[in-house]
Parts: C-alpha cells; sequence; structure tokens
C-alpha cells in the first residue's frame, strides 16, 4: 500500500503505509489552526523532534492512549517514561531505531530542546523509513550545510521543512535548504499557527523540489 501523510497542523503529521502508523510531533491540545484532539489520534508509533510545547505536548497523552512506543532523545522519552509511558525507544543524532515497518532515525537540528524547565536532550530531525521509503522531518531548526549529507545518506523522497522564521528558518532559507536535500516533494511546516509565524507561502520556492502545500486535517498520497 502506498505511503500517506496526513497534516495535524502546525509541525504534525500522521504517516501510514496501511499497517503501522506513525505520529511525529502531534500537538493538537492548543494548537488553534488543529482539525483533531489528542484523544482522536491512532497511531502505534510516536516520534518527537524536541520537547518544545508545540512538538511535544501532548506526546504522553498519546502514547498512553494508544500504548505506542515513542522514539526521541534519551532524555526526552527518559521523561516521558517517568510520566507513565512505558514503551520508550532513546536514541541520539545518527542513530538508528528498528521499527516493525523500517526504522527511525534521528538527525542535527539547529534549535534547543526544554520542557517544564528541564534540559530534555538535543533537538532533532527525523527520518521515517517505512513502506521502502524516507521521509525527512526537519523539525525545528535553521538551515545547515550538512543536510546535504542527510540527502546523500537517506535519499528522502519527501522532506518536512519549518518556514515560518523566528523560531526556525524562514522561507527563502527553507528554500535554500531544500536544495540541498533535494527530495522530489518538500511540504512545508511551522508557520501560520499564530501571528509571530505567519509566512505567505508562495515564498517557499526551491529550485527543483515540488512543493506541496497542505492544510490541517488533509492527507497526501506518496507517489515515488
Ligand atoms: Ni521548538
Ligand atoms: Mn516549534
Amino acid at each position: 500500500m502506498p505511503v500517506k501523510i496526513k497534516f495535524l497542523g502546525h509541525s504534525g503529521i500522521l504517516i501510514t503505509d496501511g499497517k503501522h502508523n506513525v505520529a511525529v510531533d502531534p500537538f493538537l491540545t492548543g494548537n488553534p489552526v488543529a482539525k483533531q484532539e489528542a484523544k482522536d489520534i491512532k497511531c502505534d508509533t510516536i516520534a518527537i523532534s524536541h520537547a518544545h510545547s508545540d512538538h511535544f505536548s501532548d506526546a504522553i497523552e498519546i502514547a498512553k492512549n494508544n500504548n505506542a512506543t515513542l522514539v526521541g532523545a534519551y532524555e526526552l522519552v527518559q521523561y516521558a517514561n517517568s510520566k507513565g509511558v512505558e514503551k520508550i525507544e532513546p536514541a541520539n543524532h545518527g542513530g538508528r531505531v528498528k521499527t516493525p515497518f523500517g526504522y527511525i532515525a534521528l538527525t542535527q537540528a539547529f534549535h534547543s530542546s526544554s520542557f517544564d524547565g528541564q534540559y530534555m536532550g538535543m533537538p532533532a530531525g527525523i527520518i521515517i523509513n517505512i513502506g521502502g521509503i524516507n521521509i525527512y522531518h526537519a523539525g525545528d531548526t535553521d538551515i545547515f550545510s550538512d543536510m546535504a549529507l542527510i540527502a546523500q545518506n537517506y535519499k528522502p523522497i519527501v522532506s518536512l521543512l519549518p518556514i515560518g522564521d523566528r523560531f526556525t528558518m524562514g522561507p527563502e532559507l527553507a528554500s535554500r535548504a531544500a536544495d540541498l536535500i533535494e527530495s522530489k516533494y518538500v511540504i512545508p511546516i511551522h508557520y501560520n499557527t499564530w501571528p509571530p509565524i505567519k509566512q505567505d507561502v508562495s515564498k517557499f520556492k526551491p529550485g527543483a523540489s515540488k512543493v506541496v502545500v497542505m492544510q490541517p486535517g488533509e492527507e497526501w498520497t506518496v507517489k515515488p
């Protein structure tokens, strides 16, 4: 079955291969553009890029509701474990975690990561290997030249890049980032959730990658 991506709004997505459901940075509670609530999310795996509340704050509830496995930075998943999440897969940059559908790998991100006043390990980008393809969710980050290494190492067919500016790269730098990553498709994320990250998505203009603009609640089938 083809891999499908559902956009949850902000940076949240649900990926499915028809058998496994992976939530990445699901953020529904307090998300003004979300079409669903945290209790609606069905998944077996959750991957979290970093612990800021607009990425992590629903993960514990969703993990418990689904008895899902939580993948993320060592400190982040240990914190979740201390709050009752039983199935955790601690990882760090460069490492892969084998999963029933393939693997999840953490990559670099230039950002910060804390929650509830605590250090939560390094912020990350996430590679999701599912259905024989790689999807790159960049998390919150600036552009960095080693995105070219992510391209070489994983050849992601789809990349999700933040374009909101202020806390991450804006659309101009994200366009240059897309040119380093060379995915067939790029999906802009982390914009238009609140006024400080309001963006004109038409400014996101990579050279070669096709831009797939998704609305919250929308689903898109990856065509390799
Ligand atoms: Ni953040
Ligand atoms: Mn964020």
